[in-house]
């Protein structure tokens, strides 16, 4: 049965493949390399609508490897900024210089070849392989994990089941056009089997499929229950230049959200802060904190974050006193949490002059 596999979901994939920018049409030629690469760090836990603005941007500013690798980090960190999981932006540097400087240029076309640079792991390695390289290596992402489970009913939870199913992934991964196989398997799991209600009855499918059958298609891959995520509290500090810049500081380099731009902020702590503690944290002394309305959540991969703020004013000349750099909050590029924390901010754009002639208007 495995060998009938491949040939159906290539024949769906030529009707039905979704178009994107980093991809070449059913069977012809492979995409440049540096496109694959460039497109699946960047979708690696993130979808493909957030990632398409980024991948245009990436490659309009830095059209080669060799571009990309000239670049200063802090410019592709900005670039980055957004697409979270910023450790990935700062190994797909690296990476464009491996490449650029010792490699001339030239992307490694085997598995084990890409796996030796750095922020490339097995996945990104095979579905570079497969899809710049024709080689036919079994590509493994969730998407492809769902599709699997439920083809050959897998009951096993993940991530046990994840042995089990690349084995299956080998099984099926055909010699021929294993990349068009591999990003058919992903079409399939995006569009067609989903993760809450598959549409067995478009998909092609649904003559092998084993969980179908059995009418239990919904319920996989089944998940072993995973502990809480944590939940932490911050304070921001939106400190206030008479200019309504405010103040930002850069993170260190390593560590979650490592080198990007950040309000100053509390600790971020597992019980929420009480009032009177808040002022200990601040980054100026002196300063009349008021607190503001609203709360944020950010959700990280291992915790929740719980946001409030508090406001400051502080004039032009001691701003020029403290460590960090001033920014206006509409132009201040930075990741996601961080903007949320900005977004406590009452408006604070220049209000444009009311209209003088009061009582002319509408009724
Ligand atoms: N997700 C990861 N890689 C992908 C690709 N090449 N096409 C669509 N979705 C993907
Ligand atoms: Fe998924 Fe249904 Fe297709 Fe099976 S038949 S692979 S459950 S969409």
């Amino acid at each position: 049965m495995d060998a009938a596999i491949a040939p159906v979901v290539l024949a769906w994939y030529d009707r039905q493949h979704r178009r994107l920018p980093w991809r070449s049409p059913p069977g012809q030629p492979a995409p440049e390399p540096y496109r694959v690469w460039l497109s699946e760090i960047m979708l690696q836990q993130t979808t493909v609508p957030a990632v398409m603005p980024y991948f245009a941007r990436f490659l309009a500013r830095w059209p080669s490897v060799h571009d990309l690798a000239a670049a200063p980090v802090d410019e592709v960190m900005e670039a980055w900024a957004g697409l979270g999981y910023y450790a990935r932006a700062r190994n797909l540097h690296k990476c464009a210089q491996a490449v650029s400087e010792r490699l001339g240029g030239i992307f490694p076309d085997t598995v084990d070849g890409l796996l030796e640079l750095p922020g490339i792991g097995a996945y990104t390695a095979a579905a570079i392989a497969a899809i710049a390289f024709d080689r036919p290596a079994a590509v493994l992402d969730g998407n492809v994990e769902r599709v699997l489970a439920r083809l050959f009913a897998v009951e096993t939870p993940l991530p046990q089941a994840k042995p089990e199913l690349r084995r299956l992934a080998e099984q099926v991964t055909p010699q021929q056009r294993p990349g068009d196989f591999a990003q058919a398997m992903m079409d399939l799991g995006a569009t067609v089997c989903t993760p809450r209600s598959p549409d067995c009855l478009l998909c092609p499918l649904q003559a092998p499929c084993i969980a179908r059958a059995r009418g239990i298609a919904a319920g996989l891959p089944r998940k072993t229950a995973k502990a809480a995520r944590p939940q932490r509290h911050a304070t921001a500090f939106l400190l206030q230049r008479p200019d309504g810049a405010v103040l930002l500081r850069r993170r260190p380099p390593s560590g979650l959200l490592g080198g990007m731009l950040e309000v100053p902020s509390t600790p971020w702590h597992d019980t929420p802060w009480p009032a009177d503690d808040i002022a200990d944290h601040a980054p100026a002394a002196r300063i009349a904190w008021a607190p503001l309305p609203g709360r944020a959540e950010h959700v990280f991969t291992h915790f929740a974050l719980a946001i409030t703020a508090v406001h400051g004013r502080i004039g032009a000349a001691a701003a020029t006193k403290l460590d960090g750099l001033w920014q206006q909050p509409a132009e201040a590029v930075l990741p996601t949490v961080m903007k949320k924390m900005l977004g406590l901010l009452p408006d604070s754009a220049p209000k444009s002059k009311r209209n003088p002639r009061r009582g002319q208007g509408r009724p």
